[in-house]
């Protein structure tokens, strides 16, 4: 193993609060995975920020209408609240919109330009007479050529995953104006030489046959159908200036500086820690840095051909992915998200309805890894119910509970393992670490509740309530197993649940620098052990609160 990975959650859009399925598609996942190395004392540095170019932002802003900056501004900052609200432990979260990023992308593009795989060419681009302006990417709206998708976007197909070029939309019309009142015209910009790159692409790919058949799917069929140049710069304003002379007035192509960022993120960390240089350490050693990449699978394109491709034509060294963990849809309640129809549960929604741990644990639970997998409120209420109260939180409690009625001045000196119980305990456990260390985060999850499952059969076939009547050493020596189990728990739920981690560790000298070195830590329990910590509360959630949460999230019906 690498001495350092580098882990990426893909730079969610600026505009705008984010919905559950943006949350376990990357950010989710790259969290848990960044804490779980941290306990495995892995130097690690978790890296994301909000993509702040591109026509989403510009479109946002015209909408709520306040000025670009302003409205990149607020919403970063809302996006970077609710993340926090949810745990997700950046080590940065910033923006791609920053000076540092600027200066970045300008350097590598350069860099390109100087290894001659840049060339200028104009092209045929939708001008709108009624929005007196070109209409790049998400712009233009129509059908798709390739689905048939009514509301294809210029730049991609939701309906499909495909990528297209705004001119092959069939019934084109301004997403600004909703005008057909469009016309092509000639416009100068510059392509990046994809085609020439296909070696060095093909080789990055065929490095990874390890990655995921839906990774692996996605890149192999952009290669085979062949790289085809691509243009890198837009008429637009908001955007990081073309720093070439005749460019004066364009911007790069917001897929050209967003991945870009990651890099400038790094750095602008790594200058708040007063080392102006330290990104080199994340970026540059391509032997100590492993660098592992969280993303939906419309976002896999570009992280396994087109930001590859750019980084191998700068000609440097850099560090390139060890893993791209793609992952699919997560449907709502049997249909899409939407955010235009309000349909779905979005991130700032459910913060406020119940807390993050919930919603962390759910979300894994059913996380879209093989394949699509649904957002329901019925099962999410039986992930609360069945699982975190009925038996996590009924095993800790019953600890709980007969410690402070038999034992409430503490439980007396001496410890006893059950070997049994510690060999089951380990063998799950390392079936936990692994299935992390493989990124398989339902597994992971499956093997946790295993663990409080065997919890319960535990102090279930032991008895310690019938025991202490008779031998009250017996009994105690019982409930210190439950205890070692407990503080088991708790390391393990650490990356998943953080707070409920931290409420029921029970081994009072963890203290705030946990490892998972301390899980099976037993020399604390041989003094006299006092009642760690209160009981857990685990809100059920009834039936009829599902029945209007269902209804309140069921969508609204456009206005026609
Ligand atoms: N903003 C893109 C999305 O939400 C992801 C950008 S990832 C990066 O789909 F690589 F460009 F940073
Ligand atoms: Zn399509």
């Amino acid at each position: 193993m690498a001495k350092r990975v580098l882990i990426t959650s893909a730079l969610p859009y600026i505009n705008g609060v984010k919905h559950l399925g943006n949350l376990i598609g990357s950010l989710l996942p790259a969290d848990v995975y960044a804490r779980h190395l941290r306990l495995k004392g892995v130097e690690t540095a978790f890296i994301c920020g909000t993509d702040e170019h591109g026509t989403p932002a510009e479109i946002g802003a015209m909408e709520e209408g306040k000025s670009i900056e302003a409205y990149c501004l607020e919403k970063h900052e809302l996006q970077a609240s609710i993340y926090r609200a949810f745990d997700i432990s950046f080590d940065f979260f910033g923006r791609s919109s920053s000076d540092e990023n600027i200066a970045m992308t300008q350097a590598i593009f350069s860099r390109i330009d100087e290894n001659g795989f840049v060339y200028e060419k104009s092209i045929s681009q939708f001008y709108s007479l009624d929005d007196r302006r070109f209409l790049p990417d998400r712009y233009v709206v129509g059908t798709c050529p390739k689905c048939g998708f009514s509301s294809a976007r210029g730049d991609q197909c939701d309906g499909c995953g495909n990528l297209l070029d705004p001119i092959e939309l069939i019934a084109p019309r301004s997403a600004l104006s909703g005008s057909t009142n469009l016309e092509l015209r000639q416009t100068k910009h510059l392509f990046l030489k994809l085609e020439a790159l296909t070696p060095d692409i093909a080789a990055f790919i065929n490095e990874h046959p390890e990655w995921s058949p839906t990774v692996l799917g996605i890149a192999r069929k952009w290669l085979s159908e062949g790289l085809r140049d691509r243009s890198i710069t837009r008429d637009l304003s908001w955007g990081v200036p073309v720093n070439k002379p005749g460019f004066e007035g364009k911007v790069f192509y917001v897929w050209f500086d967003a991945p870009i960022a990651y890099i400038s993120m790094t750095k602008e960390w790594c200058k708040l820690q007063g080392d102006a240089d330290g990104w080199t350490r994340w970026w540059k050693d391509v032997n100590d840095v492993e660098l592992v990449q969280f993303m939906a699978k419309d976002n896999v394109p570009f992280h396994t051909v087109f930001w590859p491709a750019m980084m191998k034509a700068t000609g440097d060294t850099w560090v390139f992915a060890e893993t791209i963990k793609g992952f699919n849809w997560l449907t709502y309640e049997g249909g899409k998200f939407s955010t235009s129809r309000r349909r779905g549960v979005f991130t700032d929604q459910a913060i406020a309805l119940y807390p993050s741990d919930y919603w962390r644990y759910s979300l894994l639970a059913s996380a879209p890894e093989s394949d699509d997998s649904d957002f329901d409120f019925g099962t999410f209420a039986n992930h609360v119910n069945k699982d975190l109260a009925d038996v996590l939180g009924n095993f800790v409690n019953r600890v709980h509970g007969l410690i402070a009625k038999h034992f409430p001045e503490g439980l007396p000196p001496g410890f006893t393992p059950d070997p049994s119980l510690e060999k089951q305990v380990q063998e799950k456990v390392s079936g936990f670490l692994s299935s992390l260390d493989a990124l398989k985060f339902r597994a992971a999850i499956q093997i946790m509740r295993s663990l409080w499952v065997l919890g319960n059969e535990y102090i279930t076939g032991a008895q310690p309530w019938s025991i202490v009547k008779a031998d009250r050493n017996a009994a105690a020596n019982i409930l210190k197993n439950c205890l070692f189990l407990q503080n088991v728990f708790s390391y393990c739920a650490s990356p998943v649940m953080p707070s409920m981690a931290e409420h029921i560790n029970a081994h009072p000298g963890a203290g705030d620098r946990w490892s998972y070195d301390d899980m099976f830590a037993i020399d604390w329990l041989k003094g006299t052990v006092s009642l760690p910590q209160p009981a857990v509360l685990v809100a059920k959630i009834s039936d009829e609160e599902v029945a209007d949460l269902q209804l309140r999230f069921a969508g609204q019906m456009v206005e026609a």
